[in-house]
């Protein structure tokens, strides 16, 4: 799959790991640069509803690569699996419980990462987050920004975000949740978390939404200028 990124169709990569305010920040600096975005965590919990609605294994990497290959997917919003809205079925604890085993199954994030580069070729760039889109999904894109936040911060932020939907357990409860799947999200064989060689690390622990998107922004600007120089 040859796709290009240039100033003329900008790639913003955002990855991070959960609650480390990817989410909010990527639509935020896709708003302010008037440019489309992806989230790509909602692809893999998409799936994730789908194998559990199927009553497949989550760990059965055979049948879960099928259902990948024949899912029919609108990453919207709102999110769709065979036109069927799923955009808050996708965020429960469920599904939160489940997605880091499906995510490992190197065959299923083939196929996943394949719709994701299309996507980027059909809109000309975008804002992108993930977990594996500065190393993989978009190794040549014009921004890699890596969010880390303190263990502490991320649950608070986890359970502010999926309070309307989650079981909303106590904090604790959410951190060793986070814990769990950062250690499997990071371990996995299949493009673990990871920040690039090139991604621009910010720690969003204490800082406001805004900081952090008045960063991205700042960013933006000088990678832009520096490719329009070369
Ligand atoms: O960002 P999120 O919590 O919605 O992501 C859900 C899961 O999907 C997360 O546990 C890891 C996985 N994921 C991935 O492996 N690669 C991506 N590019 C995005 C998400």
């Amino acid at each position: 799959m040859g796709f290009v990124t240039s100033p003329k169709n900008p790639v913003v990569a955002i990855d991070g790991p959960a609650g480390s305010g990817k989410s909010t920040v990527a639509r935020k600096v896709a708003e302010a640069l008037g440019l489309p975005a992806l989230d790509t965590g909602a692809m893999y919990r998409a799936l994730t509803w789908a194998v559990l609605d199927e009553g497949i294994d989550p760990a059965d990497a055979a049948a879960v690569t099928a259902l990948a290959e024949r899912l029919e997917l609108d990453v919207g919003p709102p999110v769709l699996v065979g036109g069927r809205d799923v955009n808050d079925a996708i965020r429960t604890a469920d599904v939160s419980a489940a997605v880091s085993v499906v995510a490992a199954v190197p065959e299923a994030r083939v196929i996943l990462v394949r719709a994701q580069r299309e996507w980027i070729a059909v809109h000309s760039g975008g804002v992108v987050e993930g977990r594996d889109i500065g190393t993989v999904v978009a190794p040549d894109a014009l921004l890699k920004i890596y969010l880390v936040a303190s263990e502490e911060e991320r649950a608070r932020r986890r359970q502010e975000q999926d309070g309307a939907t989650e079981a909303s357990g106590d904090l604790d409860a959410t951190k060793a949740a986070i814990r769990r799947r950062d250690a499997i999200d990071s371990g996995r064989a299949a493009s673990p978390l990871a920040a690039a060689e090139d991604a621009v690390v910010l720690d969003t622990t204490g800082v406001s939404v805004e900081g952090v998107v008045e960063e991205v922004l700042r960013r933006y600007r000088a990678a832009l200028e520096a490719a329009q120089r070369t």
